[in-house]
Parts: structure tokens; C-alpha cells; sequence
């Protein structure tokens, strides 16, 4: 597997895993894990504090013994608005401690300050968040979903090393000015959601007939788009000309953009964690990419 370099020189697989959506009641989420290590891949990016979700355990559980060969990523919580400063910084601390437990390591590599609201005080989540970080408890940190300006704001206080936004053909030209303020401060972009999301995938497998779907799994793949309808045609079209499958040419599309983007797909079907690794192999020629890119244009989003 490829390496690559968000910021800071934080070094990972090219292919990230999405692990927010794993759960025990769903095929067998440890050894998905495990296989994923095997085949190569050394980032699992994971959630913390939502309710009902068992991610972290389960990566917990699953990268207990390959911790010296894989990095995981997780948020953390920064209390509500209607707390005090100090008790927003308590529970920053504590959901750090809480994942820590849950993971079962001593450092977060990489921890992204999670709400809207860090505007309020980006300047005390930046400083605790730098304190974190000379505790050993947390290696890098980043920002998720956030804007080109908290971004360059929090930045200047202590260097970030990733922005976690969603990212993808459905998504392409909402992050156009975030992606180029990156490159310029030499932060990297963990594109989530990078296959447009399940409501995006679960159209497309529906239509597939690939496996069999619950009827919530139906419900969101009736509520997609017209718009993203039209970009998996496309994306089928190009898959077909090239040989390779949907999802590859949609995870190719990203790793084609910039060499510090890393794509964090989420699946809970061990074939798939194979088939989306293999997106590294797909290289579109100048003439594909532009020809796929002039199509998609065609649609907007
Ligand atoms: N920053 C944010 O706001 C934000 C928002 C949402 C999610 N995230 C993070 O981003 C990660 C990925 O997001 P996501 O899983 O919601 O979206 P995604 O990776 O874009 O798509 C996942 C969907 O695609 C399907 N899929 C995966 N590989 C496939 C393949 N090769 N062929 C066909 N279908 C495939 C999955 O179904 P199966 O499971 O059935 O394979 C699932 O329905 C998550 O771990 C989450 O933590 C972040």
C-alpha cells in the first residue's frame, strides 16, 4: 500500500478506513479490521461521543495487537455552548480519556475538535489541544468540518496536521477553496464520506442488486438525488471503459487530486475493504481524466 503525508509529516496509507458506521450487529467488524491491516492499510478513522455508537470499542477491540503498525484518528467532544469555558475544557479532556480507554492506547494519533461553536474559543481548544499533545495523549490534532478561516485562525495558534471535511464526485466543488488554502499551509484533508455517502452507495448497490438491503437501506437510496443518479452513470460509464468498478474510479477521482488527500471509506463488508484498496491501482490518463471530468461538469451538485 502507498504511503502518504498529511501535515507535520504524519505519514499513513494512501486508503484510510471509515470506521464511524461499524457495529457488532453487522457481519464480523474485528476481523474486517484485522484483514484491513493485513492488506496493507495503517489509518482507521473512527467516532467518539455519538450516541449508541460502538466504533471506538470496536476498533478498540480489533487493533489491540497491530497498534504498533496502525494510526487511528477520533474526535473530540468540546461540550455545548451553554457551558462555561472551563467546563468545555473538562469535557475536552475527558472525551479524550474516554477514547483512550476505549481504544486502548496511550496516544489518539490524530484527534479533530468536532463542533461549529469552536469559533467561540478556538484559542483555548488550540492551547488545551497543544497541552494534550505535550502529555503524550494526543500525537497530532485537526479540525473537522471546518472553513477555510477557522482553519487558517486555529492554525496560527498550534499547527494543525489534518481537516476531516466530506469530499467527493457528489461533493466536488463545496471544498475547492478549503483544498487550496491546505496546500498552502501544508495541512492534509481527510476526505470523509469520500463515496458520497450511503445514500449515494446505497442507490447505487440497490440498483446493483449486490446485496440484500435492510428497508432503512432502501428508504435513503430512494431519497438520493437526481443529480448524484446522474454522477454514478457517469461514474459507471468511466468503470466500465477502464475496467475497474464504481467505487475504485470514485476513490481514484480524490487520490488524483492532491498527493495529501486521503480517502476514508466506509464499509462493513470485508470484499469491499479489498475492492476499495485497489482504487490505488486505477491511474486515469490525461485523456480519461480530462473526458470524466468535462462529463461530471455536466451535472450539477
Ligand atoms: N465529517 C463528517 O461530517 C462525516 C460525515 C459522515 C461520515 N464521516 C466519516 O466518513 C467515513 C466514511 O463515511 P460513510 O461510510 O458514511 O460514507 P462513504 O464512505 O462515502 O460510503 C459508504 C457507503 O458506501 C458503501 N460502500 C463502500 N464501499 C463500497 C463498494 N466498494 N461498492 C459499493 N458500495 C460500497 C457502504 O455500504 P456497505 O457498508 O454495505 O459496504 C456505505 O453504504 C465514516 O467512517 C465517518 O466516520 C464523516
Amino acid at each position: 500500500m502507498n504511503k502518504r503525508n498529511l501535515g507535520n509529516g504524519f505519514g499513513i496509507s494512501e486508503i484510510g478506513l471509515g470506521c464511524g458506521n461499524l457495529s457488532y450487529g453487522y457481519g464480523d467488524p474485528i476481523r474486517l479490521l484485522q484483514e484491513a491491516v493485513e492488506h496493507g492499510i495503517t489509518f482507521f478513522d473512527t467516532v467518539s461521543f455519538h450516541k449508541n455508537n460502538m466504533a471506538e470499542d470496536i476498533v478498540g477491540d480489533a487493533l489491540r495487537f497491530y497498534k504498533s503498525k496502525t494510526c487511528v484518528a477520533t474526535r473530540c467532544d468540546i461540550g455545548t455552548k451553554k457551558m462555561q469555558l472551563r467546563e468545555r475544557i473538562q469535557a475536552m479532556r475527558k472525551s479524550v480519556e474516554t477514547s483512550l480507554n476505549r481504544l486502548h492506547r496511550e496516544t489518539i494519533d490524530l484527534c479533530y475538535v468536532a463542533h461549529m461553536d469552536i469559533y467561540v474559543c478556538v484559542e483555548a481548544f488550540a492551547e488545551t489541544m497543544q497541552q494534550l499533545m505535550r502529555e503524550g495523549k494526543v500525537r497530532y490534532w485537526g479540525l473537522l468540518n471546518a472553513d477555510l478561516s477557522i482553519v487558517q485562525k486555529a492554525n496560527t495558534i498550534f499547527p494543525i496536521t489534518a481537516v476531516q471535511n466530506q469530499y467527493s464526485l457528489a461533493r466536488r466543488n463545496a471544498e475547492n477553496k478549503l483544498i487550496a488554502g491546505l496546500e498552502k499551509l501544508h495541512i492534509g484533508l481527510v476526505a470523509a464520506c469520500p463515496l458520497g455517502g450511503q445514500e449515494m452507495m446505497n442507490r447505487y448497490n440497490y440498483e446493483c442488486r449486490q446485496i440484500k438491503q435492510s428497508n432503512s437501506e432502501k428508504q435513503t437510496a430512494q431519497r438520493m438525488t437526481r443529480e448524484n443518479a446522474r454522477i454514478i452513470e457517469v461514474v459507471r460509464n468511466m468503470a466500465e471503459m477502464i475496467g475497474a468498478t464504481p467505487a475504485q474510479v470514485m476513490l481514484a477521482w480524490i487520490l488524483q487530486q492532491r498527493p495529501w488527500i486521503v480517502p476514508i471509506p466506509g464499509t462493513r463488508l470485508r470484499k469491499r475493504v479489498y475492492e476499495n484498496i485497489h482504487a490505488q491501482a486505477v491511474d486515469l490518463t490525461e485523456y480519461e481524466w480530462n473526458m470524466f471530468n468535462e462529463e461530471l461538469a455536466r451535472h450539477k451538485i
